[in-house]
């Protein structure tokens, strides 16, 4: 508690657990009220991009809140809108040229959800309102974004809330769910993951499919997993054959996180819709939203007399448009990209090296500065850890002691096996910062493996 006298009526995110109380940041560190430095290895929830302490942001902040800190975008708009709107476009791929503001990556799904659905519907396509999303994704914990992602352990309370949204399989060649060998798949032309995909479509009916979701390099859920190179390019030529919008949620991927500007640039394809968010504010505002194609907008204009049935109170609210503004201008200006790419393939060489000296590393992968280890009680046979172990909570946790934060996830096998961390610092991170934060996670992983060999069910699982 910071202060003894005041009482505690914060609804925790966990009540069984006790956090501790940030004062300050700086760079990619966090300081706590006992004077503990944390190094933040993966930005908060891959949000803080640019790092803590940013005072340019705070100052453009400040600067915007005092100039008009809210207007309502049913009636106003603001020189910043305009401001950002046009840098994002610009870094969008061809035609995605109209960006829509909202709060939190959760909105963002959820817009372009309905957007798809608005599309069909005004050009007669009435029927055509299923989202296909997949299975171990995440796109948000709105009851929408919900039902279009695959995290079974989040939607399992809300099942009976969800939507009637379908499900395919995240392509992860490392564990495929389709039993198969990429060499196979490659070798044959013969992707599992594209040709279910086509046909879970035709099952449905495409008349009745409105749009398909995915996250380009699938973050949370995987552990920075990225779908074989012909994935996105087959994906696109079924959506087009089918008329089906394609959304690539961008929400972690976006703004250089992965070593290009989106994402999805690693594939070569035009998606109809991006959802961004986290990183466009480097997490110092609540800021996301949506870029949108041309011939989305088009249609809106012509069909709908340029209305979008939707809105929130907060979109494209002035002070978190400004500070979006600072960080995509701190991105261009500091040559952000260019370090992800330096530094994330040194992080990359020294978590193979780690793998390598480590027995319970299964996988390292990645892309730019969104990398993952996936953690196995046998790292060279991928043996899981048993659910109820929570390995990489627990690791984290020691990581947490010993001065650094990873972001630990689990369930990425089949939704309840296969744990992983990500390492995702900020983008403005250093070789020797690396140095630091692969040596915790060293550490971390030994004192792991010791507490392991004194459980008794190690021997047994194994
Ligand atoms: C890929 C992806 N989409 C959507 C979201 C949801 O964003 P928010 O938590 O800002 O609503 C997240 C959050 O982690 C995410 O990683």
């Amino acid at each position: 508690m910071v202060n003894e006298q005041i009482e505690d009526y914060v609804f925790h995110r966990d009540f069984s657990k006790t956090y501790p109380i940030i004062t300050h940041g700086k760079g990619i560190y966090l300081y706590d009220e006992n004077g503990k430095r944390y190094m933040d290895a993966c930005s908060g929830a891959v949000a803080a991009n640019l790092g803590h302490g940013v005072e340019e942001i705070a100052e453009a902040m400040a600067f915007q809140a005092k100039k008009a800190a809210f207007v309502h975008t049913m009636r106003f708009e603001t020189e910043v809108l305009f401001q950002l709107a046009e840098k994002i476009a610009k870094l969008a791929p061809q035609s995605l040229k109209k960006v829509y503001f909202t709060c939190g990556g959760s909105e963002a799904n959820e817009s372009a959800i309905k957007l798809a659905r608005q599309y069909h519907k005004n050009a007669g396509r009435n029927d055509k309102h299923i989202v296909i999303g997949r299975w171990q994704s995440y796109h948000g914990n709105t009851f929408g974004s919900l039902s279009a992602g695959g995290d079974i352990k989040r939607r399992q309370t809300y099942t009976p809330n969800l939507l009637n949204f379908n499900h395919v399989h995240s392509p992860n060649c490392a564990r495929c769910p389709y039993q198969r060998e990429k060499e196979d798949c490659e070798y044959k032309q013969n992707w599992s993951c594209v040709r279910d995909f086509e046909s879970v479509i035709t099952e449905i009916g495409p008349d009745n499919i409105s749009a398909f979701i995915a996250e380009p390099i699938v973050g949370s859920q995987l552990g920075a997993v990225s779908p074989p190179e012909v994935y996105f390019k087959e994906i696109r030529k079924i959506c087009d054959k089918y008329n089906i919008v394609l959304i690539v949620d961008e929400v972690m991927t976006g703004f250089g996180r992965t070593g290009k500007d989106f994402g999805i640039q690693h594939f070569g394809i035009v998606p109809d819709i991006i959802t961004f968010g986290k990183g466009v504010s480097a997490g110092y505002a609540p800021l996301a939203g949506m870029i949108v194609h041309d011939r989305i907008v088009d249609s809106l204009i012509e069909n709908s007399k340029g209305k979008f049935v939707h809105g929130f109170t907060y979109s494209g609210h002035p002070v978190s448009v400004a500070a979006g503004l600072s960080a995509l201008t701190i991105y261009e200006r500091e040559g952000i990209l260019k370090n992800v790419q330096v530094v994330g393939d040194y992080l990359k060489q020294q978590l193979f090296a780690l793998k390598k000296r480590c027995p319970i590393i299964f996988d390292v992968r990645g892309e730019g500065l969104l990398l993952g280890i996936e953690l196995a009680i046998d790292g060279e046979r991928g043996t899981p850890f048993p659910e109820e172990f929570h390995a990489s909570e627990r690791i984290n946790s020691i990581a947490m002691d010993l001065g650094a934060v990873f972001y630990p996830g689990s369930g990425s096998i089949n939704g309840y096996l296969g744990d992983h961390l990500l390492i995702s610092p900020p983008l403005t991170v250093t070789t020797g910062e690396i140095d630091e934060m692969v040596s915790i996670l060293e550490n971390s992983l030994k004192i792991y493996f010791e507490e392991l060999k004194e459980e008794e069910t190690y021997e047994i699982t194994k």
